[in-house]
């Protein structure tokens, strides 16, 4: 784990609300696993105080990627960056996928800016796994394909795709993937991953999710992101423990 002062690169407007910001980081870059996130401190004075947590978008050389949308004052002022100001990053951190073996085809399910960590997981699929990713949002502008292959997608207005939730989709299409042995990797707001992990339990999928919560120090220090197993007494910690969890193992 690193902290490093990182000079932004780019940062693309590539929807509405949504955004792609290119960060030099090559000791960060040198170690991430796909799944695993930043801790950002957004800007160089004390407010905010706390760091934020975002997914590692994508790896090119020494640069980091991160797609994030406006949420409140921390993502605002990260989307008023300029290309040679700064950003402070402590990471990788957390646990990343398990992608390597066991499984004939990888099934990415996102929800809105759950897409975040998949561009890196995609490239880094060996070439003989298929791929399929399902992504939903609200409507056509929350659609965020960057780096996916073989996307189809859902939106609750029927603006692009399948009309209605990601997990219906996913249920439309199980027939055709479940042909080959294959693996859930999902990540999106909390309902959607109860509806995901619902359904896979209750089907024995191979599925793993990555969680969101709010966090404070991002590696197991504070004990701010509590998350139940299902087995044991003891609570688990979201940014230490996860964020990428077996679907069967923790309560949502
Ligand atoms: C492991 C992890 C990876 C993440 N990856 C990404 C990513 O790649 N891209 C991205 O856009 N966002 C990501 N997030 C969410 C991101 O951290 C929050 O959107 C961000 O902290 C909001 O900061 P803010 O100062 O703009 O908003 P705040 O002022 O902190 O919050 C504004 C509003 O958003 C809500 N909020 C804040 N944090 C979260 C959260 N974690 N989940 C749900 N609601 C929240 C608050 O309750 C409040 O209503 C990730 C979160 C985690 C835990
Ligand atoms: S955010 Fe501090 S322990 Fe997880």
């Amino acid at each position: 784990m690193y902290v490093e002062k990182s000079k932004v690169e780019s940062i693309q407007k590539i929807s509405e609300n949504i955004f792609l910001i290119k960060v030099l980081a090559p000791s960060i870059a040198s170690l991430v696993k796909p799944g695993q996130f930043c801790n950002i401190k957004v800007s160089e004075n004390s407010f905010p105080l706390l760091r934020r947590p975002f997914s590692i978008c994508d790896v090119e050389g020494d640069y980091l990627f991160f797609l994030f949308d406006i949420h409140g004052e921390g993502t605002k002022l990260i989307s008023k960056k300029k290309p040679g100001e700064f950003l402070e990053l402590l990471g990788p951190l957390g646990k990343g996928f398990n992608y390597n073996d066991g499984y004939d085809t990888a099934v990415i399910v996102a929800g809105g800016l759950g897409v975040a960590p998949f561009p890196l997981l995609s490239k880094n699929l060996s070439a003989n796994k298929k791929v399929i990713s399902l992504l939903g949002g609200r409507s056509k502008k929350n659609i965020v394909t960057y780096g996916l292959k073989n996307v189809l997608a859902a939106t609750d207005d029927g603006s692009e795709g399948f009309h209605g939730t990601v997990v219906e989709l996913l249920k439309r299409e199980i027939k055709n993937i479940s042909k080959d042995n294959f693996r859930i990797f999902a990540c999106g707001p909390t309902p959607m991953l109860k509806a995901l992990q619902k359904y896979c339990v209750e089907n024995n999928y191979d599925c793993q999710i990555s969680v969101e919560c709010a966090m404070a120090c991002g590696f197991g220090i504070c004990q701010g992101c509590p998350i139940d197993p299902v087995n044991g007494d003891s609570y688990l910690l979201v940014c230490k423990d996860g964020p990428v969890f077996d679907a069967k193992s923790i309560k949502l």
